[in-house]
């Protein structure tokens, strides 16, 4: 079997940035009542005609790309994780056009906040049984675009952004991706979710109907309480197949989500704050984008360093959430 590890990354986001006063001048609340509440100061919201989750995406992917002056065409496969396409047969392929990766399949993965981790997991199959040796894999998503911007409860949280990673095959004594751990509770659907309504009849007699997607809906506090039992768990367990245990994370970086929820997941595991990578009261949550996003930076400052054990943990819409822990070899 094939080894396989991150050999680059790269992230970009808008330029527009708001921040929780600029906020308060739309919904009811307070960059008080935010910034305690989550953590998060500003985010970085898409606005120009036609700009899409392609752009941002592509430009992310074409950083990492630069990093290790690999040219498009060497790229496989790539696998754009996204809840918010612009194009809802996927738009994967619009990447692939865009940066040139002629020679690459792509294909999107919808797994809202988890699909970053469902991606370096799909990935990383791909790559240990032989079939591929340079995946990109992006993460990025532009919900700003889904939210009702009059419901304070969920306006408040959501931004835009992309990050891309490039996985290349390696010997199995260089084997960087150590383990995962994958779940899914589709009972719980209806605690975060974009749905799909149909709300007129376009043929009476066949009963054809026709409808459109919602906004952004979401029971706070369930999906709180969710992810800081879950996750923990999900850490846990996938340690355990690795025969590791939470003292030996260096860094744990978590889908950033709320600052309450990454400071309740490293209390749980006793794992010291000093060790969260966090970024979101720059981005807010930028769902499949935000690890990334998160990653990207802390190498930037050098905190993730060669043979650092990094727990990486997504979590959100399905209910999805899941656990890849990464021994950084770059
Ligand atoms: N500004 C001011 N007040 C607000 C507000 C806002 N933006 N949003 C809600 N409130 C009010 C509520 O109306 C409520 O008022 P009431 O007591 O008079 O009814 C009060 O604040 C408390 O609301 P509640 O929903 O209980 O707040 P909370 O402490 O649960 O915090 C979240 C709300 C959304 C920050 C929190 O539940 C959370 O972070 N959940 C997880 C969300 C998440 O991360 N989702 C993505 C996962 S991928």
């Amino acid at each position: 079997m094939q080894g396989a590890h991150i050999a680059s990354v790269g992230s970009a986001v808008p330029d527009l940035r708001i921040n929780n006063e600029e906020i308060s001048q739309i919904v009811e609340t307070s960059d008080e009542w935010i910034a305690t509440r989550t953590g998060i100061k500003e985010r970085r919201i898409l606005t120009g005609k036609n700009e899409s989750v392609v752009e941002l995406a592509s430009l992310a992917a074409l950083k990492a790309l630069n990093k290790i002056c690999m040219d498009p065409i060497e790229v496989d496969l790539i696998i754009l994780a996204t809840s918010s396409p612009n194009d809802l047969f996927g738009s994967a392929s619009q990447v692939q056009a865009k940066i040139g990766a002629i020679k690459a399949v792509a294909f999107d993965l919808t797994a809202a906040c988890s699909g970053f981790v469902l991606a370096i997991v799909t990935a990383t199959q791909f790559i240990q049984n032989g079939s591929y040796k340079n995946i990109l894999v992006i993460g990025a998503d532009v919900l700003s675009k889904w939210i009702d911007w009059s419901d304070r409860k969920t306006c408040i949280l959501f931004g835009d952004g992309a990050g891309a990673v490039i996985m290349q095959a390696c010997s199995q004594k260089d084997n960087s991706i150590l383990g995962f751990q994958l779940n899914t509770d589709g009972k719980q659907f209806g605690q975060l979710s974009i749905k799909y309504a149909e709300d007129h009849c376009v043929n009476n007699t066949l009963k054809l109907f026709k409808g459109r997607f919602q906004h952004i809906a979401m029971n706070g506090k369930e999906v709180y309480k969710f992810a800081i039992s879950k996750v923990p768990a999900s850490i846990t367990k996938c340690l355990e197949t690795i025969n590791l245990s939470a003292k030996d994370i260096n860094w744990l970086l978590l889908h950033q989500a709320n600052k309450r929820i990454l400071e309740a997941v490293a209390n749980r595991l006793s794992i010291s704050t000093e060790k969260i990578i966090a970024n979101l009261s720059k981005y807010g949550n930028t769902s499949a984008a935000s690890i990334p996003l998160a990653l990207d930076e802390a190498l930037e400052n050098n905190k993730i360093v060669k043979e650092d054990i990094v727990a990486i943990s997504g979590f959100g819409a399905g209910l999805t959430w899941g656990t890849v822990i990464i021994k950084w070899k770059c």
